[in-house]
């Protein structure tokens, strides 16, 4: 990248089923990146932000920027609101990333929220589908669930059973949360628990899901030149990549095959100048176990229809050769939709600090943060480094 930037600090609120509003959640967030700075911040050094929102079950339908700015205590500053669905956060990193090339700063501060559990179940399942295309999958009864069921379908049909690995999937990111303090479920699943499970669409079930959750994370991002004022420790952005797809997947090519994300890691790494045997961990958007099977292969750590094989040989726990989702991942951690891609972002930059304590991946420099919004439409890709 021409002009690299660096996060100098982080915040993020525990995921769950909260108390709190969007306002309260945004403050906290906010409030832990500005003391999780070492040193050097004044209360003007944020020049410019960023909010990922979906703005669920329309509370401050719109216009959601001016909270933001009020939290912040910057009323004043420029601010945007980020709406790419479930990718919105991993989006808005790279308009951060945009603004402090453009000038702006000295810091430039991203905030992902979303409050989804105050809502009623009809008005869950409304505000869920809006992300969908409206006529052919949303008015036709097709949940989320139902359409990453039908990619699962096909997955099995094009390369076999791959049952074990989402069961892989399922444990692995459930232990991964249960060691980290801000997840939504905290607690292992067993294989029997998730292979009895009701099925939600199948073959999916319960523990195949992500959770309907809240919460907010927030970053500061810096130029790199300018990081060492606030911190000895930042954490560069290397290189960044997004992409686009066909919104309904009836007009998609291929089904098992995501080609926002395709296409927003070839360009992450092209910037970056990184080969992928360089990545320590991965943060997946895995808001259904197959989700993270289509990331391995359409990242590019895996051959077509070899993901489920990788798993199932452990190279993906935390202390594999490519730990994928340390934090718990959407799974476990929960996805608060706005908040999802930031909190990537916050879980990469905790671990390359060597800060994340019991979910540590050992020897973590390099890492890779993957957020797609709805079934695939939208993604952004964006590759991390100690320097
Ligand atoms: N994984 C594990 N446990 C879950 C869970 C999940 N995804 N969702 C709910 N639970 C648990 C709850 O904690 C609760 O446990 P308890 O009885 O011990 O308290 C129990 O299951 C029932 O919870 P409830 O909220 O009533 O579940 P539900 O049946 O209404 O919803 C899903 C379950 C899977 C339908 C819902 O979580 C969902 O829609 N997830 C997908 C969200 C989504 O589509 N996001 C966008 C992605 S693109």
């Amino acid at each position: 990248m021409t002009h690299r930037a660096a996060i100098v600090g982080a915040g993020h609120t525990r995921f769950g089923v909260l108390d709190a509003g969007p306002r309260a959640l945004i403050r906290s967030a906010v409030a832990g990146a500005f003391a999780s700075v070492d040193r050097g911040l004044t209360p003007g050094d944020v020049g410019e932000a960023y909010l990922a929102t979906l703005g669920f079950g329309g509370h401050q339908i719109g216009n959601s920027s001016a909270v933001l700015a009020e939290e912040a205590g910057r009323v004043g500053i420029p601010v945007t609101r980020v709406e790419n669905a479930c990718a919105s956060g991993g989006f808005a990193v790279r308009s951060a990333l945009g603004a402090i090339a453009s000038g702006s700063g000295p810091l430039v501060l991203v905030v992902g929220v979303e409050k989804m559990t105050d809502v009623t179940n009809a008005r869950r399942r409304y505000w869920l589908g809006v992300s969908g295309d409206t006529e052919w999958e949303r008015l036709a009864g097709l949940t989320f669930a139902g359409v990453y069921g039908l990619i699962a379908s096909r997955y099995f049909a094009e390369h076999g059973d791959a049952s074990d690995a989402l069961v892989e999937i399922a444990c692995k990111n459930h232990e991964n949360g249960a060691l980290n303090p801000n997840a939504h479920f905290q607690k292992k699943v067993s294989p029997a628990d998730v292979r009895g499970a009701p099925r939600v669409a199948r073959p999916l079930g319960l523990y195949d899901c992500c959770p309907v959750s809240d919460g907010a994370a927030a970053l500061l991002i810096a130029p790199a030149e300018m990081a060492h004022r606030y911190t000895d420790t930042p954490v560069y952005v290397d290189g960044t990549g997004a992409g686009t797809d066909y919104l309904a997947v009836q007009e998609r090519r291929e089904l098992t095959r995501f080609r926002a994300t395709h296409q927003a890691a070839h360009d992450a790494f092209r910037s970056a100048g990184w080969n992928r045997s360089e990545v320590s961990f991965l943060e997946v958007h895995d808001c259904f176990t197959i989700a993270e099977l289509l990331a391995l292969e359409d990242l590019g750590f895996a051959g077509p229809g070899e993901a489920p094989a990788l798993t199932l040989s452990g190279a993906t726990r935390r202390d594999g050769r490519l730990p994928v989702n340390p934090d718990g991942g959407l799974k476990a951690k929960g996805h608060p939709i706005g908040a999802t891609g930031v909190s990537q972002a916050y879980e990469i930059f905790v671990q390359l600090r060597g800060q994340a304590g019991a979910r540590q991946v050992p020897h973590a420099e390099h890492a890779l943060a993957h957020n797609v919004g709805g079934a695939g439409a939208t993604a952004a890709v964006s590759l991390f480094s100690v320097g």
